[in-house]
C-alpha cells in the first residue's frame, strides 16, 4: 500500500467515532482505532501488544466477535459486553488474501447508552402505569370515544391503547408485538390515526408476502431504464410513497438480509436511492413495524441484522393474545354483531347459552378467529337468535379448548405419535390442515380466511412446510 493510501487509513481509523480492531489471522491485534482504546478501558499501545485470544480470556470483551470470524471465515456479529461494563454490537469482516484469511477487521457500536435509555423509559411507562391506576384516569369516558373502532375494555389493552396515545406524537419507531389476530395492524392505523402525520398515508408492507426478486424494486422504487420491464419514467417504491405518513412494515421478520441492510440504511439517512439511481431521495416517514415471531431469535440465528433489531425495538408494544383477556370477548363480539347487523339489514342477537363456550374457548386465532366464527354463525343462523356451533366443532378448526386435551388436536384423532413431542405433533398437524387447503383452486387468500390466520401467516406456514398452492403435497 502506498504512503497516501496508508495515511489516509490511518486518518479514517483514528478519528471513527466507531471502534475499530484490525487482528492477523492468529489474532493478534495489529491496530486498533482510540475509540476502541477508550471502550475497552485499555491504551491503544496495551491492546496492540496483545491477542484477542488473551482479551477474551481476561474479560475486556466477551465474547470476541474476531475469535468467530476465525472459526468460521464468514461474516459475524454480537453483543459483547466489555471490561468496562459497556454493552456494544460488533461486526467483523474476514479479509482473505491469496485465498487464505490474513486478517480481521471488526468494529463495534456502544449501545449502553441506549439500553439505559431504554431501561429508564421501562422504568417510566411502569410508573405511569401506576400511576393512571391509582388515579382511574384510564376509566376516563372520552378515551374510549377516541377510540374509533377498538375494543378495550380489559386492563391490559387499556394500558396499550393509553401507552400508544401517548407516542402517537412522535416520531420514535413503535414495534408491535402478538400472535397472529391479535390486533397489531388495527392498533397501527390507531396509532397512525392520533398521530401528527394522520392526514398522510398510511403504507402498509406485508413483508411476508412480496417474493424475494422483487422486494427491493417494491420498497425502494426504480429509475427509468433501471432493468429490462422497468416502467417509463420509474417508479417511487413503498418508503417513498410513505412521504408525510406512516410506513407500517407487518411481519417484519420476514424481510430478505439484504433488504435489511438497505432498509437500516434508509432509517440511518432519512433518505432512499430507487435502484438504478445513484440521487438519494430525502424521505420522511415514521415507521412502525409489527411481528409475531420472536426477533432475537431470529438475530441470533443470523436471519435478522442486530443493529436493525435495536433500531426498531425503540418502543415495544406487546399485545397480549386474547385468551389472556377474556373480559375483551363480549365487547368484541358486539361490535361484530352491530357491523353484520348493519351490512345485512338484519337484527339478530346471540343466544344465551353460546355466551359461557365463547368464554372458555381459547381462540389460538385470536381477534381474527373470533370475528370469523361469528360472520360464520351469524350467517348459518336459521332465525334471529344465532345459536351457533362451539367453534371446537368447526372444520379446521385444530387446537383444543382451554382445558382440554392436546390429543384430540389431531385431525385424523390420531393424537400423539409414539416418543412425539408436543411440537411435533403440532406441527405435523398444521402441515396436514394446510397441505388439505393447497387444491388447485385455492390461494392463499382463500387459506387465510379459511383457517382465521393473516395472508402472510399462510405464505410463512407454507413456505416452512414446503408445501405450495396448487401443487400436490410431497410426502
Ligand atoms: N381491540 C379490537 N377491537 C376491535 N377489533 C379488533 C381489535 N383487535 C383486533 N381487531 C380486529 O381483528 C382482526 C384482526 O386484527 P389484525 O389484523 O390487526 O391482527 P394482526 O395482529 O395484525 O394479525 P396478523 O399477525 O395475522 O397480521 C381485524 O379485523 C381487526 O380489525
Ligand atoms: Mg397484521
Amino acid at each position: 500500500m502506498g504512503d497516501i493510501d496508508s495515511d489516509i487509513l490511518r486518518t479514517i481509523i483514528d478519528t471513527a467515532h466507531d471502534h475499530f480492531f484490525v487482528v492477523d489471522a492468529d489474532g493478534r491485534v495489529r491496530d486498533v482505532s482510540p475509540a476502541a482504546a477508550a471502550v475497552y478501558g485499555m491504551s491503544r499501545e496495551d491492546l496492540c501488544r496483545t491477542t484477542v485470544q488473551a482479551l477474551e480470556a481476561q474479560g475486556v470483551l466477551r465474547p470476541s466477535v474476531s475469535l468467530e470470524v476465525m472459526r468460521s471465515g464468514k461474516p459475524a456479529q454480537l453483543m459483547q459486553v466489555t471490561g468496562t461494563g459497556r454493552r456494544v454490537i460488533a461486526q467483523a469482516h474476514p479479509v482473505f488474501r491469496g485465498g487464505k484469511l490474513a486478517a480481521v477487521v471488526s468494529r463495534s457500536m456502544d449501545l449502553t447508552d441506549l439500553q439505559l435509555l431504554q431501561e429508564e423509559y421501562a422504568l417510566l411507562q411502569r410508573r405511569f402505569s401506576d400511576h393512571l391506576r391509582r388515579s382511574g384516569i384510564a376509566d376516563e369516558p372520552g378515551f374510549e370515544a377516541e377510540l374509533d373502532d377498538l375494543e378495550v375494555r380489559s386492563e391490559v389493552m387499556r394500558e396499550v391503547a393509553l401507552l400508544l396515545q401517548r407516542v402517537a406524537p412522535t416520531d420514535a419507531t413503535v414495534l408491535m408485538l402478538g400472535e397472529s389476530g391479535v390486533g397489531k395492524t388495527a392498533f397501527a392505523r390507531q396509532l397512525h390515526r392520533w398521530g401528527p402525520r394522520h392526514a398522510g398515508p398510511f403504507i402498509e408492507v406485508n413483508c411476508g408476502a412480496i417474493p424475494e426478486s422483487l422486494f427491493e424494486s417494491e420498497m425502494f422504487g426504480y429509475r427509468h431504464g433501471a432493468f429490462s420491464g422497468a416502467a417509463p419514467g420509474g417508479k417511487a417504491g413503498l418508503i417513498e410513497q410513505a412521504e408525510g405518513g406512516t410506513l407500517f412494515l407487518d411481519e417484519i421478520g420476514e424481510l430478505p438480509l439484504a433488504v435489511q441492510a438497505k432498509l437500516l440504511k434508509v432509517i440511518q439517512d432519512s433518505s432512499v436511492t430507487r435502484l438504478g439511481d445513484t440521487r438519494p431521495r430525502r424521505v420522511d416517514f415514521r415507521l412502525v413495524v409489527a411481528t409475531n415471531q420472536d426477533l432475537a431469535h431470529r438475530v441470533e440465528t443470523g436471519e435478522f441484522r442486530l443493529d436493525l433489531y435495536y433500531r426498531v425495538n425503540v418502543i415495544p408494544v406487546t399485545l397480549p393474545p386474547l385468551r389472556e383477556r377474556r373480559e375483551d370477548i363480549p365487547g368484541l363480539v358486539e361490535r361484530q354483531l352491530k357491523r353484520l347487523n348493519g351490512r345485512y339489514g338484519c337484527d339478530k342477537i346471540m343466544a344465551r347459552d353460546v355466551w359461557q363456550q365463547l368464554m372458555g374457548w381459547d381462540w389460538p386465532g385470536n381477534v381474527r378467529e373470533l370475528e370469523n366464527w361469528l360472520e360464520r354463525a351469524w350467517l348459518s343462523a336459521a332465525d334471529d337468535v344465532i345459536r351457533g356451533d362451539t367453534p371446537a366443532r368447526y372444520p379446521g378448526a385444530s387446537v383444543a379448548p382451554a382445558g382440554g386435551d392436546a390429543r384430540r388436536a389431531a385431525p385424523d384423532g390420531e393424537g400423539l405419535r409414539d416418543d412425539e413431542s408436543l411440537k411435533a405433533a403440532l406441527a405435523r398437524t398444521e402441515r396436514a390442515i394446510l397441505a388439505e387447503q393447497c387444491g388447485e383452486r385455492s390461494s392463499t387468500y382463500a387459506i387465510a380466511e379459511r383457517l382465521g390466520i393473516s395472508q402472510p401467516s399462510v405464505v410463512r406456514k407454507l413456505r416452512r412446510h414446503g408445501l405450495r398452492v396448487g401443487a400436490k403435497a410431497p410426502s
